[in-house]
């Protein structure tokens, strides 16, 4: 080893010990006669001190010339600090340098390293190397590692067993966009990346598996989002001879216990919503559950009072904003105007006031008498204090629109708190979706969801109403994670694929590996993946997953620091065969 010890551990009861220490150079502090530098590594930061009485003057020279992030090795003693930094676990002593050695120099960093970093998004995501000698940057992997470890550890104490599964696929067409991958050996035929190695842990459980998991790379060609990258780890698993409630209860306990584990939260209360209720009472499906304004539908209130712009409404659509009522109407007409921006594309907002004396003031005054008013308040759970926000409009418009004014209020409220969690399921998704503009169902989970045993008759009369075996877990407005009970029988599979307008022959050439293995015993069998970048990252208070990601991509999918996506050399290009042979 080239240290002894490592630059966050040594302290007063180490005073006198001879140690030799590796590692960068986070500062120097030069009075001449006196040169202190603050030797860092992922352990921490440790202070050494050259100085002309006690340091040789060929070393004490050398230390003058220091740059940042230079690596170097020193050999010294620990001593006692005069002035100590109780902030730091090192604080109590430094050590005095006898010699050093420099390992290697260092060109000056193009942003600063510490904490608070001068460095603008591109440029860190340029020199990531750099930036994950940050502190905030290192301890949000060190944090991943040990999620990942945690999960990994409950898993196997389960008897999940770690299956590693194929990266060079086929492209499917269900989901989202693919990654391809042009087959040298295969001339113009592609292997696609996997969005999800759903089909290969079905298979493993036909294959007498049992209880798997992988935390598993996935790709997918989408737009990117604060908590979306092309390519995410799932926590993927699969259990077979289950039933939903058995997923649930598994996979509950494993966010128990990682949040018990790693924040030291205990968890006593993790509720189930259908997906109906979700929607009807937060106009989401990914509901923060943390703090209320539930929404309260006012239709029938608010409906035949004379207010034209309501009275064809097909949702009116009310919450209570705790403690608002003093808003001024510069704040009001800010939110109006918010909702009205076309990412949101609402056509306003009705307001009222709920004063301190137990009248309401409106924006609707006119058509509203204070009776009316005081039903809107005792339906939204309004108190004297609050302040009621009413949209009116299509469904599920309107539900969408309110939700997102919901969830930036509760922003600007600061109810948003990162160190309090609420997870829940949300249960019953429907089966399918019906798309307007291709005229056909999509799958609302994906093709291998089961519909709900009893619901198995209505597939043929009226799909559209069958509900899954289908669930997602939902933390803190996030979702986390989706999984189902899986169709196993081949029959039930062909129907799905029907119902999703494939034909026989493009299901049997998609998924004909599938409906195959379901002839050779295929078990009852359901599952669930994680996100792990957006588990960790909201366990760690935050919600941009790229902080918690080693080499992320930024939002055109572009990595800065290698430069890809590139182009590739001709002779390259030639070897892949690239004829265009499309599938019909
Ligand atoms: P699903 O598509 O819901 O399910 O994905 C599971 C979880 O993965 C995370 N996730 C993402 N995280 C970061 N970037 C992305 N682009 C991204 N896309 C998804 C989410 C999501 O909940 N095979 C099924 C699971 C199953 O049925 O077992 C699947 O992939 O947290």
């Amino acid at each position: 080893m080239l240290r002894t010890n490592n630059c966050g551990e040594l302290n007063l009861a180490h005073v006198g010990n001879k140690v030799t220490l590796a590692g960068w150079v986070q500062k120097t502090r030069n009075k001449g006669f006196m040169i202190w530098v603050d030797l860092r590594d992922r352990y921490g930061i440790t202070q050494i001190i050259f100085d002309e009485e006690r340091t040789d003057k060929e070393t004490l020279e050398m230390a003058q010339n220091l740059g940042r992030e230079f690596v170097i090795q020193i050999e010294g003693t620990v001593i006692e600090r005069e002035s100590k930094n109780p902030n730091m676990p090192t604080g109590a002593i430094e050590i005095l340098a006898e010699s050093f050695k420099i390992l290697n120099a260092s060109k000056t960093p193009p942003f600063t390293i510490e904490n608070e970093t001068d460095g603008g998004e591109e440029l860190r995501m340029q020199y990531r190397y750099l930036d994950i000698r940050r502190n905030p940057v290192r301890e949000n992997l060190i944090f991943r590692s040990k999620v990942s470890l945690a999960i990994r550890n409950y898993l196997s104490s389960y008897n999940f067993i770690d299956v590693e599964t194929p990266y060079l696929i086929k492209s499917t067409p269900e989901g989202a966009r693919d990654f391809v991958v042009p087959s040298r050996m295969n001339a113009g035929e592609f292997y696609a990346l996997p969005q999800s190695p759903q089909t290969f842990k079905q298979l493993l459980m036909v294959g007498g598996m049992d209880q798997y998991f992988q935390i598993v790379k996935c790709f997918r060609d989408e737009d990117l989002r604060a908590d979306r990258q092309p390519e995410f780890t799932q926590i993927d698993c699969e259990m077979t001879f289950v039933e939903q409630e058995d997923i649930l209860a598994r996979f509950e306990g494993l966010l128990i216990h990682l949040l018990k584990e790693i924040k030291g939260v205990e968890v006593s209360d993790f509720p189930r919503m259908t997906y109906a209720e979700a929607m009807q009472k937060y106009g989401n499906d990914k509901p923060d559950i943390r703090f209320g304004m539930e929404f309260a539908e006012l239709t029938d209130l608010a409906k035949g009072k004379g207010f034209p712009v309501f009275d064809q409404q097909e949702l009116i659509v009310g919450i209570a904003v705790p403690g608002a009522a003093t808003y001024t109407r510069k704040q009001i007409d800010a939110l109006i105007d918010w909702v009205k921006r076309p990412q949101i594309g609402a056509n306003g907002l009705i307001w009222v006031k709920c004063n301190e004396d137990g009248s309401f003031k409106s924006s609707v005054d006119k058509f509203y008498s204070q009776e009316d008013l005081q039903a809107w308040a005792a339906s939204t759970q309004a108190s004297a204090g609050d302040l009621i926000l009413v949209m009116g409009g299509e469904v599920n418009k309107t539900r969408t629109q309110l939700s997102a004014l919901r969830m930036e209020l509760a922003e600007q409220l600061g109810l948003r708190d990162p160190e309090v969690f609420a997870p829940l399921w949300v249960v019953d998704f429907p089966l399918l979706e019906w798309d307007e503009e291709s005229k056909r169902f999509h799958a609302m989970h994906h093709p291998f969801t089961a519909p709900k045993p009893e619901q198995m008759k209505l597939l043929a009369t009226d799909p559209g109403a069958v509900n899954a075996n289908a669930y997602d877990l939902v933390l803190n407005g996030n979702e986390i994670g989706g999984g189902s009970i899986r169709i196993h029988d081949a029959a039930v599979q062909e129907t799905m694929f029907d119902l999703l307008g494939f034909t026989k022959e493009e299901a049997q050439a998609q998924f004909g590996f599938l409906m195959e293995a379901f002839q050779y015993g295929a078990p009852p069998h359901g599952g669930i993946a994680l996100g792990l970048d957006r588990l960790v990252a909201i366990l760690g208070g935050q919600e941009t997953i790229r902080d918690f990601i080693a080499f992320p991509k930024n939002n055109s999918g572009r990595d800065l620091m290698i430069n890809a996506p590139a182009s590739i050399a001709a002779t390259q290009l030639d070897e892949l065969n690239l004829v265009l042979k499309p599938t019909s």
